[in-house]
């Protein structure tokens, strides 16, 4: 009887941490309120504001990859994505031979749809808040 009730707890407490292991990525994605890359080491402004799952719901965009995208032989790949590697595993802060740097990747990803929008900020202070 004691065997097979330790036997028990032992499963559950496996079941336990695969579900919580399960649940991780979804947290950290829905914890997002602004980006402060730490890829910059000492920063120069204020983390940018970025409320990951109200701005995109607010924004409309569907698609995963309009952001998290990935590349194959120099073009964009359609229906991929590259969510869970951040945009400093290829867009490095001194800039690379085959990717644009890490700081003019995220402007121009940030501010070129917002201009194209006519909605969302495009100044400084309004991404970078105190
Ligand atoms: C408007 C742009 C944008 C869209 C659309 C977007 N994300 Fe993100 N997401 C980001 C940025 C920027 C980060 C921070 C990346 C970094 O730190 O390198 C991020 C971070 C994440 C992270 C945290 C892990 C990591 O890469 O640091 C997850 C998970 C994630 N996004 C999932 C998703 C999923 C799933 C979708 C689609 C439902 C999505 N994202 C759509 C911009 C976006
Ligand atoms: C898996 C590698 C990879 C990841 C992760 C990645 N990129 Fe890129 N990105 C590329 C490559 C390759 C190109 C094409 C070369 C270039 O123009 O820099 C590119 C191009 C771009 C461009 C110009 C073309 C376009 O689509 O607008 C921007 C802007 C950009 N990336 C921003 C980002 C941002 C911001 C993130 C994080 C949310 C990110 N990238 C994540 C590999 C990646
Ligand atoms: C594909 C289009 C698109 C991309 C990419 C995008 N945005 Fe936006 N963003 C929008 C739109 C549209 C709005 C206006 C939404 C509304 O309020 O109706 C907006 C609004 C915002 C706002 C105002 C909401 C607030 O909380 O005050 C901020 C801040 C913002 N975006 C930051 C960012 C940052 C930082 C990035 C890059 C990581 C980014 N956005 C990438 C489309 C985009
Ligand atoms: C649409 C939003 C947006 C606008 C507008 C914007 N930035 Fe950024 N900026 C970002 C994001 C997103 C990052 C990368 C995340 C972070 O803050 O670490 C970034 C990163 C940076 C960094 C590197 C990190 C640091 O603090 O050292 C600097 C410097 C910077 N921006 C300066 C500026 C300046 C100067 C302007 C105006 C000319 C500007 N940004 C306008 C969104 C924006």
């Amino acid at each position: 009887m004691r065997k097979r009730a330790v036997a028990l707890y032992a499963g559950m407490g496996v079941l336990i941490s695969i579900l919580t292991f399960m649940l991780m990525p979804a947290y950290s994605q829905e914890d997002i309120v602004n980006l402060a890359d730490s890829a910059f080491g000492d920063r120069e402004r204020p983390a940018a504001v970025f409320a990951h799952e109200e701005h995109n719901e607010k924004a409309e965009i569907e698609e995963c990859n309009v952001c998290h995208h990935l590349y194959r032989g120099g073009n964009k790949v359609d229906d991929e994505s590259s969510e869970g590697t951040n945009c400093s595993a290829c867009h490095y802060v001194e800039g690379g031979d085959t990717t644009r740097p890490l700081m003019k990747a995220y402007h121009e990803l940030c501010k070129s749809c917002h201009q194209e929008n006519k909605a969302g900020p495009v100044t400084c202070g309004e991404c970078h808040r105190k």
